[in-house]
């Protein structure tokens, strides 16, 4: 059997009409036919020893992009959201992670840090870009033609708020689909929270974060450190005060 034909019924494609405007799925008269050589062992193709998958899309043509935005505060990126990125980016043929500009939420780093710090972090990864966005996250997904969003279900904690939100967004625009992707069994307990409140305690974030982070965190949080790095003016930036919770400290719950 040649390789452009169905597997199954070993049937060739139909014709193409000369009259009618080129087809993307049947090559036009004229143009090179794969030879009838091509034999198929299994799957795959015995003569380019390509998968079959790979010469029936050529001979369709590029299939559709998916875009998929990955939405989130990353305040900071840890490498429990690294790790999605990564699974994000195998998947999709664009991940745009989305940093969201929310006015109600006092966040650590701002909006600018985390882009920059995110910058630094996805660059290994070629389709994958950091944007800002604010509103409705579905609004900001069709404005940059994404058709996925991605997150992330670490606990079955997880799974009831982002159930709620996929069905509110779905409702609010069908064309969207939302993908949950768990990370890596490490990062399953890891969340930006508790390495804010680590961080704050002075604890260790080896493996929690990527260095950069661990070291902007620690020059949040130590103003000597402050003072090394950025000088007097970002020294006297106020930051919210995290509660420390019995999570980070052994002894008396903080007053
Ligand atoms: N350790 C982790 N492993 C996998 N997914 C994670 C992890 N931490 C956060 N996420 C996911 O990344 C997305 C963004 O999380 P986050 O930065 O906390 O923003 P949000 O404010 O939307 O919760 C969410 O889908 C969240 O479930
Ligand atoms: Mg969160």
């Amino acid at each position: 059997m040649a390789c452009w034909q169905n597997p199954r019924t070993g049937k060739e494609p139909p014709k193409a009409n000369p009259r009618r405007r080129a087809d993307p799925r049947h090559p036009a008269p004229g143009l090179p036919q794969p030879a009838a050589t091509h034999k198929i062992i299994g799957n795959v193709c015995a003569v380019t020893e390509r998968p079959l998958a790979h010469n029936l899309q050529l001979a369709r043509g590029p299939l559709k992009q998916i875009i998929a935005v990955y939405p989130g505060s990353f305040d900071p990126v840890t490498n429990g959201h690294l790790d999605l990125i990564e699974r994000g980016s195998k998947m999709f043929h664009q991940l745009i992670v989305g940093i969201l500009r929310n006015r109600e939420k006092q966040p650590l780093f701002s909006v600018a840090e985390r882009r920059k710090m995110l910058e630094e972090m996805v660059q290994p990864f070629k389709n994958v870009r950091v944007d800002t966005f604010d509103g409705m996250m579905v609004d900001y997904a069709m404005s940059v033609h994404a058709t996925a969003v991605l997150r992330g279900i670490r606990a079955i904690s997880d799974y009831e708020y982002e159930f709620q939100m996929a069905m509110m967004n779905r409702k609010l625009q069908p064309a969207l689909e939302t993908i949950f992707m768990m990370p890596s069994v490490r990062y399953s307990f890891l969340s930006s929270r508790l390495v804010r409140e680590i961080a704050q305690a002075g604890g260790s974030l080896k493996e929690l974060v990527p260095d950069i982070v661990e070291e902007r965190l620690r020059q949040k949080f130590d103003p000597a450190a402050r003072f090394e790095h950025g000088g007097a003016a970002r020294a006297g930036r106020q930051h919210r005060k995290q509660p420390v919770t019995k999570i980070v400290t052994t002894g008396k719950k903080a007053k």
